[in-house]
């Protein structure tokens, strides 16, 4: 694993926000697996900072969402539809049909997460993927379990995960469920880059690089991928042996 250790969110912003650019300069028709959540903020910022000055252009790209909450209109104030068009899309000049993601309100999940798993392989797969951390490990919502997941599918969140999440919602109105792209799947990406920032996630970092490779553990599967990059802060790194 390369891990690179930065002295604040800001600085990994820009180190993640430039290898995203370079990723798009060097292939224009290149696919991206994207991440919601607070993490990859400063990052978004740099790209959206990047295409204004003229840097690098989104035109030809595409996007595959890694997750969705169920039961949540797309376009509610807390989609990750919503958050990434916010963050992301509405600042660039990527084609709205070039964007995807799972329907958390498709009344079929099984054949919704088929349908994204294949539009996905069609697109010839996914050339860099940006994942976040959860404090219990998980990546995309792969939550701790018995097994490594496969394709996309739909995973009843766990408290951890509701826990960190539901200060973004109304009182009682964060959705229990989601759908995600599988473990199996989120590893075919050529290249991955995961960025963790704070002492929150200091204990997942610690089990994801040093501990064994176990679906308790879901991101310490990258240990297994040729290709990993992973951008911390001093805080999210402090539990690492030196
Ligand atoms: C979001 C996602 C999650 C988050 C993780 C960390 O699309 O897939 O795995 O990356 O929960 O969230 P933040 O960045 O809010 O701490």
């Amino acid at each position: 694993m390369d891990i690179r250790i930065f002295k604040n969110e800001a600085e990994i912003g820009k180190a993640a926000g430039q290898l995203f650019c370079d990723a798009v300069k060097e292939n224009p028709s290149c696919v991206l697996g994207l991440a919601t959540g607070a993490t990859p903020v400063p990052t978004y910022n740099y790209i959206t900072k990047a295409y204004a000055d003229g840097k690098v252009s989104f035109k030809n790209v595409s996007t595959f969402n890694l997750d969705e909450y169920c039961d949540l209109p797309k376009t509610h104030k807390n989609s990750y539809y919503t958050f990434m068009h916010e963050q992301l899309f509405n600042s660039l000049d990527i084609k709205e049909e070039n964007v995807h993601f799972l329907d958390g309100n498709a009344e079929d999940t099984e054949e919704e997460c088929a349908r994204y798993d294949a539009e996905i392989n069609n697109a010839g797969g996914i050339d860099v993927q940006l994942l976040g951390i959860g404090n219990n490990a998980h990546i995309g919502f792969n939550e701790p379990a018995d097994e490594f997941t496969v394709g996309s599918f739909k995973v009843k969140l766990t408290d951890s995960t509701i826990n960190a999440n539901k200060i973004y919602f109304d009182e009682g109105a964060m959705p229990h469920y989601a759908l995600t792209m599988g473990i199996e799947q989120i590893m075919r990406a050529k290249k991955i880059v995961l960025i963790a920032t704070g002492e929150k996630k200091a204990e997942a970092i610690k089990n994801m690089v040093e501990g064994e490779v176990t679906p308790q553990v879901p991101a310490s599967i990258l240990q297994n991928h040729k290709d990993v990059v992973i951008f911390l802060d001093e805080a999210a790194a402090s539990l690492l042996n030196k």
